[in-house]
């Protein structure tokens, strides 16, 4: 398949992260090659397009990652390997050739079934836990891609492969559209039925408090007991600012009995909390 071969097409795409629990939608620009694109139009006909068997449709022509995302010797599958066992550090964008194969891990199965994973094990340790019972048992949850996915942003932005853009991001975060990710909302749920309270700990800023809450309340997320956010003029690193706010929770009486993230920086500096879960995200990296 040659990159040269592409052509645009614009398809209506349900979140399909969310299916079975959330309607959302979204025009998605997603460059394929062409005979995927012959493919797709034929699959389309009526125009009612199911993404996922679409997914699965294209997934035999544009290849699981291997050999398809080759990338001077390191393939695509490998290159988020790295990336997710923080082997891979520092990256400003994602290879360019991956922007396919990121983009079907993203929106085909293979996302939301590598999050279960992740959040069947955080709700079978939450289960094991002997809480404190003090409404003093918090649990830190991040924001961006692990309480609320900002994948209609980024799958017009090609899934990463394109320099970060603080002016459309932030105009996509104002709109208090993204969806919830249900995985994580699952085991969110579980920990306020449990009586262990939630604590938002987010590299948004404080000028995004209130948008944020609106964001969490529509996607059906609430209960929390505090959202922290990035005070303006803080200057450090993303793991001195978490880090340090987990030790002023801590400081304060509370236990963080978990703690989870998509980035390594919501998880590394202590006090890390009791134990930590890292959510899968190939689409950027903050240090
Ligand atoms: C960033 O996004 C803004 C708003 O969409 C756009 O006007 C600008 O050209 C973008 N900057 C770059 C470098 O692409």
């Amino acid at each position: 398949m040659t990159m040269a071969s592409r052509v645009l097409l614009v398809l209506a795409v349900a979140l399909v992260a969310a299916a079975g629990s959330c309607s959302a939608s979204w025009e998605l620009n997603i460059r394929m090659p062409t005979s995927a694109s012959q493919r797709l139009h034929a699959a389309m006909e009526d125009g009612a397009v199911h993404v996922a068997p679409l997914i699965h449709a294209l997934r035999p022509l544009l290849g699981s990652g291997g050999e398809m995302g080759s990338l001077g010797g390191v393939a695509c599958d490998s290159w988020l390997l790295g990336v997710e066992a923080h082997n891979v550090r520092g990256w400003k964008t994602i290879p360019a050739k991956c922007e396919g194969y990121v983009g079907h891990y993203m929106l085909g199965s293979r996302f939301r079934r590598d999050s279960k994973v992740v959040i069947d094990e955080a709700i079978a340790y939450a289960e094991g836990l002997k809480l404190a019972g003090n409404g003093k048992d918090v649990w830190v949850f991040d924001i961006d891609e692990t309480t609320l996915s900002n994948l209609p942003y980024y799958a017009t932005h090609g899934f990463g492969a394109k320099p970060f853009n603080a002016t459309s991001f932030n105009a996509y975060v104002l709109e208090g559209s993204a969806p919830a990710l249900p995985e994580t909302k699952r085991l969110y749920n579980k920990l306020v039925s449990m009586g262990v309270k939630p604590v938002f700990l987010t590299g948004r800023t404080e000028d995004q408090r209130v948008i944020t809450e609106t964001n969490l309340r529509r996607q059906g997320i609430t209960g929390w007991m505090n959202l922290l956010l990035k005070q303006p003029g803080f200057k450090g690193s993303a793991v001195a600012y978490k880090s340090g706010e987990r030790q002023k929770l801590q400081d304060a009486g509370y236990a963080i009995v978990g703690n989870i993230g998509d980035q390594w920086s919501d998880l590394l500096g202590a006090p890390e909390g009791s134990r930590t879960f890292k959510l899968p995200d190939p689409m950027y990296y903050i240090g």
